[in-house]
């Protein structure tokens, strides 16, 4: 292999799209010129696998149609619903309510879709809203969009709080501004809220890159206690791979967008993510967590979803 082609092959992305190849950073490790690979923890022991099996893989609830088809602003999304079985959950837990919302890719502007999320969160507020990231579009200058991602934000309602961590199309900028508007930023903490006598670890990755997420992090990140949910915020699916360790009993993603544009059916042309492509979205039972990836709520670089309507998830538990 010339040494034009080696180059080639240890710079390209994962996901294999020209429009990423200029972003890519590789990660070198100390003294090398070399990409370090992705950290893939050890299977788990046979035991933990039997368990792992037993546990179902819950369905999502349609409680909302989204549009297959939508251009411009979001003018509509899918609401769903699913149920996560957890071992030794607290009774407490089992009516608590958690909504996942993620890659928002705020823009100046309304939509009715806006009115009708708050509407609806208004009515029947969650225990908590959890943001993964992306909550505006422009990575550069983010400031035209702070009208309406200030006036969404405020206006979403929850009993014990709003959180969130950042993405890659949230700079520096930003971050300052959430405090403002009622939304924790958790990025690279570990959160504990006590909610109903029980205790809620919300662990934060750091971003906005995916090479943020370092094994310093992660080695601080305190240990799971015994009676203690753990849910683990992240922007990047594909980082389940390394957080093993952290024993999540859910990992809430974004960044793919289910894909965005779809073939019939939802089967995505792109993920940005190097997880398989049928786990782009939904709920998966990998690593021994449960993994729920968001669709997102908005539209990045292209606007325009197919086949792959925005995305709003409801979390109940229920123990196991
Ligand atoms: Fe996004």
């Amino acid at each position: 292999m010339t040494a034009y082609a080696k180059l080639y092959v240890n710079r390209r992305c994962r996901c294999k799209f020209w429009s990423c190849f200029r972003r890519y950073r590789p990660i070198a490790s100390a003294g090398s010129s070399r990409i370090a690979p992705l950290s893939v923890a050890a299977p788990p022991p046979s035991s933990q696998a039997s368990a792992e099996a037993a546990l179902p893989l819950p369905a999502m609830q349609k409680l909302r149609e989204g549009p297959w088809l939508q251009i411009g602003y979001p003018d509509g999304f899918e609401y769903n619903r699913v149920t996560l079985r957890i071992r030794g959950l607290l009774p407490a837990f089992a009516s608590l309510r958690i909504l996942h919302l993620t890659d928002l890719h705020l823009r100046p502007g309304w939509g009715p879709s806006f009115d009708e999320l708050i509407a609806r969160v208004k009515a029947d507020p969650p225990d908590l809203i959890l943001f993964t990231g992306d909550l505006v579009e422009h990575h550069f200058d983010p400031r035209p969009a702070y009208e309406t991602a200030g006036r969404l934000v405020r206006s979403l309602a929850s009993r014990y709080g709003k959180f969130a961590i950042l993405g890659n199309h949230d700079g520096d900028l930003l971050g300052p501004m959430l405090e403002g508007w009622g939304l924790n930023l958790i990025n690279g903490r570990t959160k504990r809220l006590t909610i109903d006598g029980g205790a809620i670890d919300l662990v934060g990755l750091p971003g906005v890159h995916k090479h943020d997420l370092t094994d310093d992090f992660l080695a601080r990140v305190p240990a799971k206690e015994a009676g203690v949910l753990r849910i683990v915020m992240t922007h990047y699916p594909d980082t389940v791979r390394r957080i093993v360790n952290l024993h999540a009993d859910v990992v809430l993603a974004g960044h793919t967008h289910g894909g965005q544009i779809c073939l019939p059916g939802g089967w995505p042309l792109m993920t940005h993510d190097t997880l398989p492509k049928r786990m782009c979205q939904g709920v998966h039972r990998t690593h021994g967590t449960w993994l729920i990836v968001g669709r997102g709520f908005g539209f990045s670089t292209w606007p325009f979803r197919l086949f792959c309507p925005a995305e709003v998830i409801e979390v109940r538990f229920a123990g196991a």
